[in-house]
């Protein structure tokens, strides 16, 4: 079975998401570890509740920061981990990491990629008045928030909207998209093929323009 690490720095609501439908037989892995860089992290006690090894990796403890990645990918390989999920994981990964896992290490990010990288994607979207934004869950390369897209959801935006209440509506999409991505790559059912990743077993009909691509489920 897949077994899964995850970085996180903060409230882990993401990292729930994942739990909740690992523990309802959606996703078939195992969480095997969360490795945090802030030791008060709700994620840690979410991880805690749920019987999965929690460990505080402290970036201050090491050199450089490629030391302290190159631990993380020893600790994560220990474990034996297939696939490494960054949520809310508020540091650049660094090369170590990448290397130890090609296209093996995916993210969420708050804003539809390549539109608005980089920290406060929905304080960027609401800033610049867009009427929609969304969530994109991608593959992690050395670039910021430039790595293959496996799945995006699409939020509509208006002016009236302000960085928490796009954020809040962007939420209950990332809840949606990141443990299905998750599940198709568990599956076996992604291809990355250049800048593209493709889903096996999945298309779009000509003509739809769903909300979430792919529909959750298909
Ligand atoms: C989310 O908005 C995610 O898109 C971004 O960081 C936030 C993490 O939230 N990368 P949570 O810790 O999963 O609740």
């Amino acid at each position: 079975m897949l077994q899964v690490g995850v970085l996180a720095s903060g409230r882990g609501s993401n990292f729930q998401a994942i739990i909740d439908a690992v523990k309802s037989g959606r996703i078939k892995a195992r969480l095997r570890v969360l490795i945090t860089d802030k030791p008060g992290a709700y994620a840690m006690q979410r991880a805690k509740e749920n019987g999965i090894e929690a460990l505080y990796a402290d970036p201050k403890a090491f050199a450089s920061k490629d030391d302290y990645f190159k631990a993380i990918a020893a600790e994560l390989q220990k474990r034996e981990a297939g696939l490494v999920l960054l949520a809310g994981f508020m540091r650049i990964v660094r090369k170590p990491l990448l290397d130890a896992f090609p296209m093996r290490v995916m993210n969420i990010h708050p804003a539809l990629l390549p539109s608005f990288p980089g920290l406060h994607g929905q304080r960027q979207a609401a800033d610049y008045g867009v009427k929609i934004s969304g969530c994109t869950v991608h593959f992690v390369d050395e670039g910021m928030d430039t790595g293959p897209v496996i799945i995006q959801a699409a939020v509509p935006a208006s002016h009236g909207d302000t960085e928490d209440s796009l954020s809040a509506r962007i939420l209950k999409c990332e809840h949606m998209i990141y443990p299905e991505a998750v599940r198709l790559f568990a599956e076996g059912r992604l291809e990355v093929r250049g800048k593209k990743v493709v889903i096996k077993g999945h298309e779009v009909p000509d003509g739809f323009l769903p909300l979430i691509n792919p529909p959750i489920g298909q």
